[in-house]
């Protein structure tokens, strides 16, 4: 298995991480609780050693699932978790104030059946607490002991820099993929600057780059795409016009849709590490091929030209996630 380092830090996982939201949240109902246990370590037994999870993902349910799935392994695993919504529930707001910070990891630590948390990431910057002091309380629980490294997800340039002065800031956490990529204009320098590592998630835009999703395609009535109005009906069919781009890129090398966006992403910088969610096997193991895809300049560049040709219709989240996310 490949490896990366994030940013500067001696964090050093697989190049492609696990992203385990969807087996128990946001895409429909949680998964058979076995089977995604057999999948997780099938996933460690095929080299992934970069589980990614949030107290909020259940809530609670995604940190059990994995305490228990890669109990036999801990010490051979990165486990990325997340704090920062109040009482661990992205439906009720933000909070990350210190004391709450410090309630929501003793959750984690109990749930993920361990004594400490590899990366642990504030899940959104909340405005009602300075950022310095979200940074001084990880600064403190690394000094305990209970954390290695400390993250940030969607996070804005300024944040970033104002949170790195008071505790290094190991791997940004935020979505990034061919139809997101905001994150090249002023975070990414950023990051470069301060030797930060980056984390993309969505990398398969949920699932729309794939090419198994289309106008027609029916979400469960639980899942969070439904609320998302790049994935409106008529959005998700103007938008095919990607899928098909890359659809032809695949097609001429032979591999799939998913493996071009992988690779894609993965080419962008060496200290990027993906984190793909799947709940089935097979497209772990497909996505895995995306390691020995490599596109040449020259593809790279016939991806820009192709993509910057396309407009992508809705925007990623709707108004009131919006204001907590990165722009
Ligand atoms: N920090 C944050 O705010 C934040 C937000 C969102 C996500 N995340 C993290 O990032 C991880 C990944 O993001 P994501 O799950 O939103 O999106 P993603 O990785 O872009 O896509 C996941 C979707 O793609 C499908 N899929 C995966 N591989 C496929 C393949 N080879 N062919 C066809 N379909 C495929 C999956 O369905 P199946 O399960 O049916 O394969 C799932 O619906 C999450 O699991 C979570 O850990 C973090």
């Amino acid at each position: 298995m490949q490896t990366r380092k994030l940013g500067n830090s001696d964090l050093e996982v697989s190049a492609l991480g696990l992203g385990c939201m969807g087996m128990s949240f946001g895409y429909g109902p949680a998964h058979d609780k076995n089977e995604m246990i057999s999948l997780l370590r099938s996933a460690y037994e095929k080299g992934i050693t970069f589980f990614d999870t949030a107290e909020c993902y259940g809530p609670h349910l995604n940190e059990e699932l994995l305490g228990e799935a890669l109990a036999p392994f801990r010490d051979k695993v990165v486990i990325a978790t997340k704090f920062g919504f109040l009482e661990g529930d992205s439906k009720k707001g933000l909070d990350s104030r210190p004391e709450w910070i410090r309630k929501s990891i003793e959750g984690s630590l109990k749930r993920l059946n361990t004594d400490v948390i590899d990366l642990y990431y504030q899940h959104r910057v909340d405005p009602n607490v300075p950022i310095e002091d979200v940074a001084g309380t990880i600064k403190d629980l690394i000094q305990e002991g209970k954390v290695k490294h400390f993250g940030l997800s969607e996070a804005g340039a300024e944040s970033i820099r104002r949170a790195h002065a008071v505790q290094p800031v190991t791997a940004l956490q935020s979505e990034y993929s061919l139809w997101w990529r905001t994150p090249e204009e002023e975070i990414f320098p950023t990051l470069e600057e301060l030797g930060i590592g980056f984390v993309p998630f969505s990398p398969l835009g949920r699932g729309f780059l794939t090419a198994k999703i289309d106008e027609n395609t029916q979400f469960d009535s639980t899942d969070f795409r439904n609320s998302l109005p790049r994935f409106a009906p008529e959005a998700r069919k103007t938008n095919q016009a990607f899928v098909e781009l890359l659809g032809k890129m695949a097609a001429d090398r032979g591999v799939t849709n998913a493996q071009i966006a992988l690779a894609w992403n993965l080419a962008q910088k060496p200290w990027i590490v993906p984190i793909p969610g799947t709940t089935k096997l097979h497209r772990l193991e497909e996505n895995l091929g995306a390691l020995d895809l490599k596109l040449s300049a020259a593809d790279l560049s016939e991806i820009n030209e192709a993509a910057s040709k396309i407009t992508i219709e809705g925007s990623r989240y709707p108004e009131h996630l919006q204001k907590i996310a990165g722009k």
